[in-house]
């Protein structure tokens, strides 16, 4: 059994939640990021762990590209977002954030374990950790090393006929890490000309495979331009104030899933 990482004396966390997705490119960050507004939306202190390493994208959609994080010899700060979310992230410590991430394996959990153990959270009621995609060796040691007590699993309506989720279903399953559920990302479009939804991609498999592994589906969110668009001006914390109706919606669906969260055991690692 591998050790869990340990938080530093100077920080405090209540949940843990990692957000998983079956492959890259499904909006993993930008429903991490969303996640992260809502919480704080409902009076939290939330932090936002990258652990994204080879393709970290969120101090950009936060309109953090640029800053960097201080630290001392023990320590190191995270970065705060204009709403006061905590950020660490690879690109808040490497010099040109454009340059390209070629670490292997094990130098990318080592900087995980710093970013778990080293970084001053401070005492955060929710850290949502934005997983390195799909179900490979290094989100495998990131599920196995760090005390996580729930997952959401992130998916696509491409996801063939659902297989990407299971397996990140049997990743969780296999850890006895309790999923809190799906959320479904592009899942349709609201049609501007005609006003009904677009199923673009086709008929989703995210219910039924929901369905059959007992999980709920905690949202389904649209393809949406305008979160593309503030995501890549560094301004996805206002999403919700622009698009109202999911900033309501997104953001009781979010509540419900914490009320969940807090009815679970404590799952305590074993050694
Ligand atoms: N619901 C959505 N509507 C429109 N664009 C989206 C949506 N979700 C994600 N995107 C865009 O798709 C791209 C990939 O999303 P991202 O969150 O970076 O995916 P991942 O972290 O899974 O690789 C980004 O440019 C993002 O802005
Ligand atoms: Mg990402
Ligand atoms: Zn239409």
């Amino acid at each position: 059994m591998i050790e869990k990482y340990q938080l530093n004396e100077n920080s405090k966390v209540k949940h843990t939640i990692a957000v998983m997705s079956g492959k890259g490119g499904v909006g993993k960050s930008s429903v991490t990021s969303l996640l992260a507004v809502a919480l704080m939306e409902q009076g939290m202190k939330v932090g936002i762990m990258d652990a994204d390493i080879t393709g970290p994208s969120i101090p950009k959609v936060f309109g953090l590209s640029g800053k960097r994080a201080r630290g001392t010899e023990e320590l190191i700060f995270p970065v705060e977002t204009a709403k006061g979310i905590k950020v660490m992230s690879i690109n808040l410590l490497i010099e040109n954030d454009e340059d390209p991430v070629v670490w292997r394996g094990p130098v990318l959990s080592g900087i995980i374990k710093r970013f778990y153990s080293e970084v001053a959270w401070g005492e955060l009621d929710v850290l949502l950790i934005d997983m390195p995609p799909g179900t490979g060796d290094v989100p495998l040691t990131v599920m196995q090393s760090v005390p996580v007590d729930g997952i959401v699993v992130i998916s696509s309506p491409q996801d063939l006929v659902g297989l990407i989720v299971k397996k990140s279903i049997n990743m969780a399953n296999m850890l006895h890490t309790p999923i809190l559920g799906l959320i479904e990302n592009m899942a349709y479009l609201d049609c501007p000309d005609c006003g009904s939804q677009h199923h673009v991609f086709g008929k989703s498999k995210v219910p039924e495979v929901a369905a059959q592994h007992n999980l709920p589906v905690i949202a389904s969110l649209p393809i949406d331009p305008k979160l593309a668009e503030l995501s890549d001006e560094g301004k996805v914390e206002l999403y919700g104030k622009i698009n109202y109706t999911f900033g309501e919606n997104f953001g009781s669906k979010v509540e419900n899933m914490m009320a969940e969260l807090k009815k679970k055991p404590v799952i305590l690692p074993t050694f």
